[in-house]
């Protein structure tokens, strides 16, 4: 695993941009595996500013979300559905049927995560992957213990989970649906190329473990260990309890130009 430490995240996600927009001038019809939550945002303003002001062009790209929740309808405020139109796909120009993310409301849940599995595969698998890391190690929403080969799949959130995304719930954790249709930690390694962005210092522990300790379906992220491209792009206080942090950025400082943005 690449470990990429910023002076903040938004260097982090700009770095991360440009290693998108480098993958959609060289294949316009890639396929991007996207994230929701806190982590991505800067992002997702990041490739919006590059495709308002440098024509980055998503017109052929095609797009597949890691999860969503169950229950919720496209147009719920808290849907990931929603969270994507309103964070980067009314501001770029994806077409809406390039654009794939899982339906909470399927009525056949385990037909519905086949057929998504099947999508991914027909669209020649995953090129560039966003992942968020979870304070308790999750990827998508794999949570611990997930499988280590696990493909898209309804799962129950853990108590950890629906406290941390309460805040998008008005703090209020009953609101929080406890069942969600999540990529699988296989699917999600499939991916040619992944970007795990990981910030702030709620999330210095799991990504500690994630780097450098060892691989377990205890911390599901702990996989990427095994994954043949996998950059991790974290801000300081997410790298604060890494033991070879200085090494990292040694690595990193000492790369050509041509090889910190591929
Ligand atoms: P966050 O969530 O970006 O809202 O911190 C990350 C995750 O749970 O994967």
């Amino acid at each position: 695993m690449e470990v990429i430490i910023s002076d903040s995240s938004k260097d982090a996600s700009m770095r991360a941009a440009r290693l998108i927009a480098k993958t959609v001038k060289e294949k316009p019809d890639a396929a991007l595996g996207l994230a929701t939550g806190g982590t991505p945002l800067e992002l997702y303003r990041a490739l919006i500013a590059m495709h308002k002001s440098d024509g980055l062009d998503f017109s052929k790209v095609r797009t597949f979300n890691l999860d969503e929740y169950i229950g919720l309808p496209e147009t719920h405020e808290h849907s990931y559905h929603f969270f994507m139109h309103e964070n980067f796909f009314k501001h770029v120009n994806v077409k809406p049927a390039n654009i794939h993310i899982p339906n909470g409301l399927a009525k056949n849940v385990e037909r519905f995560c086949f057929e998504y599995e099947a999508q991914i595969k027909a669209a020649g698998g995953i090129d560039v992957q966003v992942l968020g890391i979870g304070s308790d190690g999750h990827i998508g929403f794999n949570e611990p213990t997930s499988s280590m080969a696990s493909r898209t799949r309804i799962k129950t959130l853990t108590p950890a989970t629906i406290e941390d995304n309460a805040r998008f719930f008005n703090g209020d954790k009953t609101l929080v649906p406890p069942h969600v249709i999540t990529m699988g930690i296989g699917t999600i390694m499939d991916a040619r190329t992944i970007v795990m962005l990981a910030f702030g210092s709620n999330k210095a522990d799991a990504v500690a473990k994630m780097i450098e300790g060892p691989i377990t379906a205890m911390v599901p992220a702990s996989a990427l260990q095994m994954h043949e491209r996998t950059k991790c792009f974290t801000d300081l206080p997410a790298a604060s309890k890494l033991g070879h942090a200085e090494y990292y950025k040694w690595v990193y400082s000492r790369k050509p130009d041509w090889q910190k943005d591929s």
